[in-house]
């Protein structure tokens, strides 16, 4: 019994399977109920008791082999289809399933507003060193202002964090040093914020940068009245708050007239019928001087939003974190035509 497994054993640890027919037929011959091994197991009834216990693990590892055989063997056919059931890779897809996201569906309705307007859309980097996100953005060491961004921060010395804003990007821009600039910056931003229906630790914003000859307040108000008509339709009110940014002077933070309640009073604008939807401002000349642009010749403007909170507006969103929970339930209500 012991040369007829060792012979077995030689056998099939040569087989190599050229289809999936020739597996089937070697565990039919090997490992089914009237298979070679079953056989041997039906033999092992007359072996003598001394040798039992060596033969019976001898046959057991028999067993266990064949069966790894075939596991091994089986995936090269795994995802393989056969010539009959070839795919024909230039039809035509029938239907796409997804949706683009709303965030994505709202970023590109503002881009596509500021580029008629002659902005050009620029990028950073989301992991940003300290210079971008504040020091050059009029934001010293250890100044409360620092303390309106909650920051993750990556290495100490030097100084890398994920950028709280997009602001950064204003400053790469500038670096360039080509004039005048007309960007506007979308991207993803973080604040170390506890996660609620109105704040979240990863959202995005677009930032906004005009630096020309003679550009004034007049010019911020008009861009972002243009936006506001454009995006949510001309009967939308418009309102300016004096506010403070380090890297703007004069700054203002914008309200709209609420588009859930009307203007009537709701949760969503606090029962004030007005809702902020950025910060702007005229670039404080010390950031353009630092950034080596001449800041008696040229001056700018500068404007922030969150794109969350326009989109909440936008399509009557009253919690935020559905935009990031993937529910295909409440993505499929953006499906486009
Ligand atoms: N970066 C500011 C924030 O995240 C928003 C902002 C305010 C951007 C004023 C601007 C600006 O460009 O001029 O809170």
């Amino acid at each position: 019994m012991r040369d007829k497994i060792q012979k077995i054993l030689s056998d099939i640890e040569v087989f190599n399977a050229e289809t999936k027919d020739s597996l089937e037929k070697f565990r039919i011959e090997y490992l089914s109920k009237k298979g070679v091994i079953a056989g041997l197991f039906n033999d092992f009834k007359q072996v003598a008791p001394e040798m039992r216990k060596e033969m019976g693990i001898m046959l057991n590892d028999l067993k266990t082999r064949a069966q790894n055989i075939i596991d091994e063997q089986q995936k090269k056919f795994e995802n393989t289809q056969t010539a009959t059931e070839s795919v024909d890779m230039t039809m035509p897809v029938e239907s796409v399933s997804g949706t683009i996201h709303p965030l994505t569906i709202v970023r590109n309705e503002i881009n596509t507003i500021f580029e008629r307007l002659g902005f050009v859309i620029s990028e950073g980097p989301e992991i940003e060193d300290d210079f971008h996100v504040f020091s050059a953005l009029n934001f010293p060491p250890d100044h409360p202002a620092r303390d309106m961004q909650d920051t993750f921060f990556v290495t100490k010395a030097p100084d890398v964090v994920l950028r709280t804003h997009t602001s950064s990007v204003q400053v790469r821009a500038m670096e360039k040093g080509k004039l005048p600039i007309r960007i506007i910056a979308p991207g993803r931003v973080f604040r170390n914020e506890a996660i609620s229906a109105r704040a979240h630790c990863i959202f995005h914003q677009i930032e906004g940068l005009y630096i020309d000859e003679n550009v004034s307040f007049a010019d911020l108000k008009q861009t972002l009245y243009h936006f506001v008509k454009e995006f949510f339709g001309e009967d939308t009110k418009v309102r300016f708050r004096p506010s403070y940014f380090p890297f703007t002077e004069t700054s203002a933070e914008m309200d709209i007239s609420c588009k859930i309640c009307g203007g009537k009073g709701c949760n969503v604008c606090k029962h004030t019928g007005w809702v902020e939807i950025l910060g702007c401002g005229i670039c404080d000349p010390n950031i353009l001087k630092s950034s080596g642009i001449d800041s008696e010749k040229y001056t700018g403007f500068a404007f922030g939003m969150g794109i969350e909170r326009i989109a909440m507006l936008k399509y009557q969103i009253n919690d935020l974190r559905l935009f990031f929970e993937n529910d295909i339930r409440f993505l499929k209500q953006f499906e486009q035509a």
